[in-house]
């Protein structure tokens, strides 16, 4: 059994992921900040249930002792928790939004490395944002050109290069980190745009599911590598 936990899979593109990982028969742990959306999200799904803040180190390290303590090791990790920010730009807004989707993701990691060192085909997988990539929205011709979303595109590129410096650190684990394409979840809600997250969920699965020998350290969306 693959043991596989997702951050912010209460909803949206990580419920999604935890849907297709648990047809093809892994053990998902649903993490979620809140415990009545993250059960009911769980109950669903046939999931298990975690709750997990990720700006908060108590919530985390709490997570990854009970997920320890029930199942002796981690095999997959998907970082897919993350908001917007699309409040206002000011030091305040900045900290929250590199709180949840940069520093999440190295207090995650860290709490985690232990755990997927136990398993014989360790992968984490971060749902990232070609938002944060350099080549995209230099690119007049890619839809992030015109993103007006300072901060998110920073916290993104942030969370790519966390995934390239970890799979340079930590040799034996698969480090990747995905583009999922433009989705209709809460957070894009109020623009009207996106494909399902079923759709998207996909790409984050295939990662998900790379074979012991698989790539790291890459930047990847449906059609493959993309420059960043
Ligand atoms: N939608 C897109 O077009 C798109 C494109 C590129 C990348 N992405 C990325 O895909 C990921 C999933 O986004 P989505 O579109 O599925 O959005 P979503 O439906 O808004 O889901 C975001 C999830 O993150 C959780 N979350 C937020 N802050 C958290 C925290 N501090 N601790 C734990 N969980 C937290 C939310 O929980 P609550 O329910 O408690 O708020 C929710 O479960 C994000 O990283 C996003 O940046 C999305």
């Amino acid at each position: 059994m693959t043991v596989t936990l997702i951050t912010g899979a209460n909803k949206g593109i990580g419920f999604e992921t935890a849907r297709q990982l648990l047809e093809l028969g892994h053990v998902v742990y649903v993490g979620a900040r809140d415990v009545e959306r993250g059960e009911k999200a769980a109950a669903a799904l046939g999931a298990r249930f975690v709750q997990l803040d990720v700006t908060d180190d108590a919530s985390v390290n709490g997570a990854l002792a009970a997920i320890g303590s029930a199942e002796g090791r981690l095999d997959v990790l998907v970082h897919n928790a993350g908001v917007l920010g699309n409040d206002g730009v000011d030091g305040p807004a900045a900290l929250r939004v590199f709180d949840t989707n940069a520093v999440g993701i190295v207090r995650v990691t860290e709490a985690a490395l232990a755990l997927l060192r136990r398993s014989s085909n360790p992968t984490v997988v971060t749902v990232s944002s070609s938002a944060g990539s350099f080549w995209a929205v230099n690119n007049p011709d890619r839809p992030e050109f015109q993103l007006p979303l300072s901060l998110y595109s920073a916290s993104k590129a942030a969370a790519t290069m966390l995934t390239v410096q970890y799979a340079k650190s930590q040799p034996g684990i698969k480090f990747n980190a995905v583009e999922p394409g433009t989705t209709a979840t809460d957070m894009t809600a109020a623009f009207g745009i996106g494909r399902s997250p079923e759709e998207s969920a996909r790409t984050v699965v295939r990662l998900a599911t790379l074979d012991v020998d698989g790539p790291t350290g890459t930047f990847q969306d449906e059609t493959g590598v993309l420059p960043w």
